[in-house]
């Protein structure tokens, strides 16, 4: 069985479709600060399964013991954690306790009870201050700015040390660039509500929620002078989550810890996307020029070459899938 703490945020409950599709058994464990409870029955509506669902928070070792005991977890997919950049500055306790602790209470009970394998939900923003493009498994990590990336370099070398101190122990890392997109059902998606992210603003303003997009600086060092990132669209995302369990399965005897970075590859501007999506919806969006955001960066985009190589993972959505997909997203 496998345990999907945040099983029913943005990725997790996409993983949990795809996991419950390939034929594994699955428990999910959240405590809904930034997803609601029938997001599971949407999973087990697409999955047409019935899924184990647990209220609990990571830091709760008594109830997160309980849920050990009483079943029979052979991995953790760990998803649970609070993600926004912007606000980890505002509240950097919440992400050092609910990230690192929490991450800290899942590995201290996953050794308890022998639970081998783990994969981590990581993100490209660790290597942020790094100017050479494009950005590789091998740069090495400093401490970054945002508590954010913070706790995730710190649960990286948690991780890195919990393997090296327990043999049985079998960590993989992803780095996420920008995940996009939704299942195609609709049922599953990212809560934009509290996102500030490009496609869920695109979509609030689509939901006519907000009057105009706002695009933060115009004037980067990049080709056309908008922000580029890597957007990878979550189907593919959570392939490579697929891939890296089989791996393990397949090095079972002799794998320990590994990094890799799930990205499409490809980076693209803030007009490209925008244009993306005029050319989908066959209408103009409105837009408005705004100074850059603290921290952004010009561009970045993902060295995906490990991944392919190790994995045998290639992310296969067009950009033209990922705007159909996240359209599917709107109210209507
Ligand atoms: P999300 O907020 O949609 O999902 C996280 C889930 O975890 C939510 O359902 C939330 O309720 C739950 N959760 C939060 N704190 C918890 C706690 N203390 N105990 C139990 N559950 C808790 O986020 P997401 O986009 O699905 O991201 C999942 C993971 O991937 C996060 O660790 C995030 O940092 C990482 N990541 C996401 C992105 C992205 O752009 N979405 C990029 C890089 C890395
Ligand atoms: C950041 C993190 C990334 C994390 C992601 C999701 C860094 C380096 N990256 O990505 O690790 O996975 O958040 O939490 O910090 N934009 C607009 N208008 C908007 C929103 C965004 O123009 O309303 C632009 C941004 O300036 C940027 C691009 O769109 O150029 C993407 O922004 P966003 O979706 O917020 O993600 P990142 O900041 O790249």
């Amino acid at each position: 069985m496998i345990l999907l703490t945040g099983g029913c945020g943005y990725l997790g409950s996409h993983c949990a479709v795809e996991l419950l599709n390939n034929g594994y058994e699955i428990i999910i464990i959240d405590n809904f600060s930034n997803s609601d409870k029938n997001i599971h029955k949407h999973i087990e509506y697409i999955a047409k399964k019935k899924v184990k669902l647990i209220e609990c928070d990571i830091r709760d070792r008594k109830k997160l013991d309980d849920i050990f005991f009483n079943n029979k977890i052979e991995s953790v997919f760990h998803f649970a954690g609070l993600k926004s950049i912007s606000d980890s500055f505002n509240k950097p306790k919440d992400y050092y306790s609910v990230n690192i602790i929490g991450t800290a209470v899942l590995l201290e009970l996953m050794v308890k009870y022998c639970v081998s394998k783990i994969i981590f939900s990581s993100s490209a923003t660790i290597y942020s201050d790094y100017s050479k493009l494009p950005w590789h498994e091998k740069i090495e990590l400093k401490i970054p700015e945002s508590p954010y990336a913070q706790s995730k370099v710190i649960i990286e070398k948690l991780l890195k040390n919990f393997s090296l101190n327990h043999n049985f122990l079998k960590v993989a890392i992803l780095r996420y660039f920008n995940p996009v997109g939704a299942h195609h059902s609709g049922l599953i998606g990212e809560n934009s509500t509290n996102s500030t992210n490009l496609f869920p603003e695109i979509i609030k303003y689509l939901n006519n929620e907000i009057p105009h997009i706002n695009i933060y600086g115009n004037n980067f060092d990049t080709h056309d002078g908008y922000g580029v990132r890597d957007y990878i669209h979550v189907s593919d995302l959570i392939n490579g989550h697929i891939e890296a369990l089989n791996f393990i399965l397949k090095h079972n005897k002799t794998y320990n810890y590994d990094v890799w970075n799930l990205g499409s590859g490809k980076g693209r501007s803030v007009l490209e996307i925008i244009n993306a999506f005029e050319k989908k919806l066959n209408r103009k969006l409105k837009y408005v020029i705004k100074p850059r955001r603290k921290g952004d960066l010009g561009q970045y985009w993902a060295d995906i070459n490990k991944a392919k190589r190790e994995l045998g993972w290639d992310p296969k959505k067009t950009l033209n899938e990922i705007v159909e997909d996240s359209l599917m997203n709107l109210k209507e």
